[in-house]
């Protein structure tokens, strides 16, 4: 084989860092990926997004010609191992759309007998030993494992060679074959049957999801109550271990926390119902804080300034980022609405010193650490549901 490693979606958030890594320890790896528009940012030797670290090793991957870039899928067929790591959406009835099964069925002729097809993707739990008994049936004599990604975005480079890796597969021989390859990243290893390691990749998601849920609702029970929930968290955590749990309130959102809170859902015929309120709980704070700015100004006559339109802080991923709902809602009520971030280029965004000057009404909707020493004039109006500026937020 030409190749030790095909990652498909290898130019993805999550299969980049993976090819980058594996290829700095050695192995030689094909990154194939159907975004020819990514795969001319790659071969120039730039990272089509943040991701922390990688600028230490991507061109260097390249050089030593480890790493290969293909839009082609013929290196599937080339590779000793293939790793999945395509995004798994649901579907408008919140239902997981069957990708993975769809992949593998588009690709079946470029599978061979001997390979191990590693999921990294999310998936709906029953889906790697479903995928083993597809193969079965199309007579490919391939181990079928489940690896889930448990990184932070952003931070992979680092938190691949720290994190465990879980492991799990349809065979003995897909198990061993898992954790010869993970190992060269971090030989500590946890090995699982595959329904455990497809629930605790959905439930490690879902229990972070329900957390932030759980810190935005005693805000918004504090604020009802006309309370600084940060002044009351500050109390609650003040020499209180027990309380380090909790996080702090914002706009949670993003790729993944919310879509795998549905894919549990789905698995749980729909009864997951701390999952449930979490989504409404967290998809509902962008229009908690403009239904309270409503009840303070005739928003007709307002303009308002986002900060932030990233989904989490310091990166460049918009991503069912709630700053794109809270700009939908404003649109509708405020009289102009304008929209930065450093990192992220949106037609019609301005700079953060531009929105300051224009708005009356300023929301940080992402607390990216180039706000942090902004002076924003005392006769604005800020919503800093983050508390990034450290004041607590009263709305
Ligand atoms: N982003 C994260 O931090 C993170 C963390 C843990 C797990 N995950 C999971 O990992 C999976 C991937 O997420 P992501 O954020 O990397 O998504 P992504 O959209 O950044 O990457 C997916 C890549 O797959 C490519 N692709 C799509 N269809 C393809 C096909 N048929 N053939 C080849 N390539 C194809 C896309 O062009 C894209 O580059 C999801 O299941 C997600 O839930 C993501």
């Amino acid at each position: 084989m030409k190749y030790d490693l095909c990652i498909i979606g290898g130019f993805g958030h999550v299969g980049l860092p993976l090819s980058i890594l594996f290829a700095s320890k050695g192995i030689k790896v094909c990154a194939y990926d159907i975004s020819k528009d990514t795969e001319k940012v790659l071969s120039e030797g730039k990272m089509p997004f943040i991701e922390f670290g990688a600028e230490k090793y991507f061109p260097q991957v390249l050089k030593d010609g480890n790493l290969h870039l293909s839009t082609s899928p013929d290196c599937i067929s080339e590779s000793r191992n293939v790793l999945i790591t395509i995004g798994t959406p649901t579907d408008l009835h919140m239902s997981p759309e069957p990708v993975v099964e769809q992949l593998i069925e588009d690709y079946m002729k470029y599978f061979r007998d001997g390979q191990l097809i590693i999921l990294r993707s999310t998936v709906y739990p029953g889906t790697t030993e479903r995928l083993s008994r597809i193969f079965e049936k199309k007579s490919v004599k391939a181990d079928v494992a489940f690896c889930p990604e448990r990184i932070a975005q952003g931070y992979a480079i680092k938190e691949l060679l720290e994190l465990p890796h879980i492991i799990s597969s349809t065979s003995e021989e897909g198990i061993s074959r898992a954790k010869e390859l993970f190992r060269v990243l971090n030989d500590d290893i946890i090995v699982l049957k595959p329904i455990e390691a497809e629930l605790a990749k959905l439930f490690t998601n879902a229990w972070r999801y329900i957390s932030f849920s759980t810190a935005n609702q005693f805000f918004v029970i504090a604020n009802d109550a006309g309370a600084d929930f940060y002044k009351i968290y500050d109390a609650m955590a003040y020499k209180y271990p027990r309380i380090m749990g909790l996080p702090t309130p914002g706009f949670a959102s993003g790729p993944c926390l919310f879509k795998d809170t549905v894919h549990l859902n789905a698995f749980s015929q729909h009864n997951f119902h701390v999952g449930n309120a979490a989504i409404l709980i967290n998809e509902g704070m962008p229009t908690y804080v403009v239904d309270r700015l409503k009840l303070k100004h005739d928003l007709r006559n307002k303009r308002v300034g986002i900060l932030g339109m990233a989904f989490k802080a310091n990166i460049d991923d918009k991503r069912d980022s709630l700053s794109y709902k809270l700009f939908k809602l404003l649109e509708f009520e405020a009289k102009e609405v304008y929209c930065s971030d450093p990192y992220i280029k949106g037609e019609g965004f301005v700079s953060p010193e531009e929105l300051l000057r224009k708005s009356d009404i300023i929301i940080v909707g992402t607390p990216h650490r180039e706000y942090a020493n902004l002076k924003i004039d005392s006769s604005k109006d800020l919503v800093d549901v983050w508390n990034l500026y450290g004041k607590g937020c009263v709305l």
